[in-house]
């Protein structure tokens, strides 16, 4: 039977980037993010005894062979749960084409342990699937619930896991992306991290302010301020890249054009539009506010050159089965 889920990317407003134990990728921190509802993944899964092996492919991408090995991993460590021998193919579409430089393996991790789960009639819970998607990749275990999720801590495999704190409805954020590059990452995400605890001296102190971090952003939440939150979403996206640009070799993701983009929020914010930003593991700029101020924001930013392409995101609901098949 063939089964197909659509699943959202995620941005952390406090970040995971560490792991305590890398086998079951539990995080050196809780995180929290807002999924995104104009980059998703669709993927569709189909096991039989007619496969040979498992496939796995991006419509309009390619797949490395690497690629390929952690679907399939991934696909037996679900086919050891379910007691099956069948074989799999995957298909999965980006809303976000390769082009625009996302990771799309939040998403497209989350999409699979939804589809792949459903196929082989496993029944899971939210938090079970959460659970599977964090060993597929860490950060896709916030793209399963609903808006505004947290990543738990967590201390073992069945303690690890995300929940909705809010749901889409609760705050009208945005989350405006502005792609500036479609340069792929030359550093994966997981051997970065490993590296990065090896190697930064700022590996430790992050941690612990992320930790302290945390709660307060869940406070600034309850009140709905977004200055309180802005500025801690851009405290720990510094504290972050502090720590990536300090591993041994450096990662340093940011182009002159994310640094100008931030210099710009601060101007911008001076001048009174209240946005934020938020950068992940690449150097496109995520930029925070409030519906009221989208078109405001949108104003600012056209200003800009040599920004390739602009999605404004709303919060999104999470993962879920679809009927449209993509084979
Ligand atoms: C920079 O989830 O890609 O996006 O668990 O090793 O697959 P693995 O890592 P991954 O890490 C992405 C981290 C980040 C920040 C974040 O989303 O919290």
């Amino acid at each position: 039977m063939k089964i197909t889920a659509v699943a959202p990317a995620n941005i952390a407003f406090i970040k995971y980037w560490g792991k305590k134990n890398d086998n079951l990728r539990l995080p050196a921190n809780g995180s929290l993010s807002m999924s995104l509802d104009k980059c998703t993944t669709t993927t569709t899964v189909e096991f039989d005894k007619k496969y040979r092996k498992d496939s796995f492919e991006i419509l309009g991408d390619t797949v490395s062979d690497k690629e390929q090995a952690r679907v399939s991993n991934y696909l037996s460590r679900l086919r050891k749960m379910a007691k099956s021998k069948f074989f799999a193919r995957v298909v999965s579409r980006n809303s976000f084409p390769k082009s625009t430089g996302i990771a799309a393996s939040a998403s497209g991790f989350a999409a699979l342990s939804v589809a792949a789960s459903s196929a082989l009639e496993l029944k899971l819970s939210e938090k079970k699937l959460s659970i599977l998607a964090r060993l597929g990749s860490g950060s896709a275990c916030r793209s399963i619930p609903d808006g505004f999720v947290e990543w738990r801590e967590g201390n073992s495999n069945e303690t690890s896991f995300a929940y909705s704190i809010y749901p889409p409805s609760y705050w009208d954020l945005r989350d405006i992306l502005l792609i500036i590059s479609a340069e792929q990452k030359r550093v994966p995400t997981t051997r970065g991290q490993e590296a990065s605890r090896e190697t930064s001296i700022f590996y430790r102190p992050r941690i612990d302010q992320a930790r302290r971090l945390l709660p307060l952003l869940k406070k600034a939440f309850v009140k709905k301020n977004l200055e309180e939150v802005g500025k801690i979403i851009e405290k720990d996206t510094i504290n972050m890249h502090c720590v990536m640009m300090t591993t041994n070799p450096p990662l340093f993701y940011w182009s002159p054009k994310t640094l100008e983009i931030i210099k710009n929020v601060y101007l911008w914010r001076e001048e009174g539009v209240p946005v934020y930003f938020a950068i992940d593991a690449g150097p496109n700029v995520h930029l925070i506010c409030e519906g009221g101020n989208e078109k405001s924001v949108l104003e600012k930013v056209k200003k800009i050159k040599g920004i390739n392409k602009i999605i404004v995101n709303k919060p999104a609901k999470g993962s879920h089965l679809i009927n449209n098949h993509l084979f």
